[in-house]
């Protein structure tokens, strides 16, 4: 199984990616083959594995140091963030993810709403064999009510033209930024450290997430104009307005409103208009120095992490710059 190319920089996290990979393809048995082939290859679809390199970092911090659990929790997190992936890609009618065609576009949204459950099934069957204490199950399954939350609270402003930066910053913290702090608690407090350090490390992982979202919801107004259609045209559309957009409307609300009335029957053009407007208003590079915030608030409290033989504050120091520098 072929790890995602990001991680060749990082050759102490390979061998232990690689057995996460491993032990969330050997969980997955079932009967029903089209669900079993969806799940199959959507874990071997390339994912980058974030949320287990950051539960594995941080699982270096404690004293009880047992790495096949810690590579449990790690692919328990993977499988239900895979699973919110599959699920999310229905409700956004998506076709493509990780560069192929989504699970429900190759199989039907039946296969897909099954893939999903059975990989909520095989978190918690990971949780359950391998995690010490019942304080995991908890957290995992608060994280999952705070990330359907922030899905809900998403869909309930739909073309809500009086969306604020803070309901976004809401919605972005439970539906994305809730599982990097999950990944950062979890790794810290099933290696034995206290829950006060747990609860510092959740937070360089909320900060991580809020800021992982924006540049994502960034890049759907920053592409060239040859190559916005897709991302804006749908997400504009289903009414989902993001930090971009509601900066720029911030500036100039009224400007807005004709063109985002129409709701889902805005053209092409109408779409067009709307990216034109993001850019002159500066949505976007307003939503860069949020994002850049967040960024530098991660960075400055993995700095203040504690120092360990195997340089695990450097690691994620240099991989949370990485993965937020990215331009694509
Ligand atoms: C995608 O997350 C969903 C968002 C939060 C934007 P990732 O970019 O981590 O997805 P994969 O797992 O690498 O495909
Ligand atoms: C990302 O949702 C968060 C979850 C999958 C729960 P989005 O709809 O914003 O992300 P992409 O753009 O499909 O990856
Ligand atoms: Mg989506
Ligand atoms: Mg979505």
């Amino acid at each position: 199984m072929k790890l995602h190319p990001l991680w060749q920089e990082y050759p102490t996290l390979q061998g232990e990616l690689s057995e996460t990979l491993a032990l969330m393809e050997k969980t997955v048995k079932l009967k029903n083959k089209p669900v079993e082939k969806a799940v199959l290859d959507m874990i071997h679809a390339g994912g980058k594995l974030l949320r287990p390199a950051y539960q594995l970092l941080f699982s270096r911090f404690g004293p009880e140091q047992d790495r096949q659990k810690a590579i449990a929790l790690a692919a328990s997190i993977e499988m239900l963030h895979t699973a919110t992936l599959i699920h999310d890609d229905i409700v956004d009618q998506a076709d493509t993810r990780r560069n192929l065609p989504t699970v429900a576009a190759r199989f039907g949204n039946d296969v897909a709403v099954y893939a999903g459950d059975y990989l909520f099934v095989c978190c918690f069957k990971l949780l359950a064999d391998y995690a010490g204490s019942l304080r995991s199950l908890q957290l995992n399954s608060r994280s999952m009510e705070k990330i359907l939350n922030g899905e809900l609270g998403q869909m309930d402003r739909r073309y809500d033209l009086n969306m604020s930066v803070s309901d976004y910053l809401d919605n972005i913290s439970g539906k994305t930024a809730e599982l990097f702090a999950l990944s950062c608690t979890a790794g810290a407090l099933e290696s034995g450290n206290s829950e006060k350090f747990a609860k510092q490390c959740g937070e360089i992982g909320l900060n991580i997430g809020i800021a992982f979202q924006i540049i994502d919801d960034i890049l759907d107004y920053s592409q060239p104009e040859s190559q916005i259609g897709k991302p804006v045209l749908e997400d504009v559309r289903q009414g989902v307005y993001s930090l971009p957009l509601l900066l720029a409307m911030e500036k100039d609300h009224a400007a807005f409103v004709p063109l985002l009335s129409k709701q889902d029957q805005m053209t092409e053009a109408d779409t067009q208009a709307v990216y034109q407007l993001v850019q002159t208003k500066g949505g976007v590079t307003q939503a860069q120095k949020q994002a850049q915030r967040y960024t530098e608030k991660a960075l400055k409290a993995i700095r203040k992490l504690p120092d360990d033989e195997q340089n695990t504050r450097e690691l994620l120091w240099r991989l949370t710059k990485q993965i937020l520098d990215r331009q694509n």
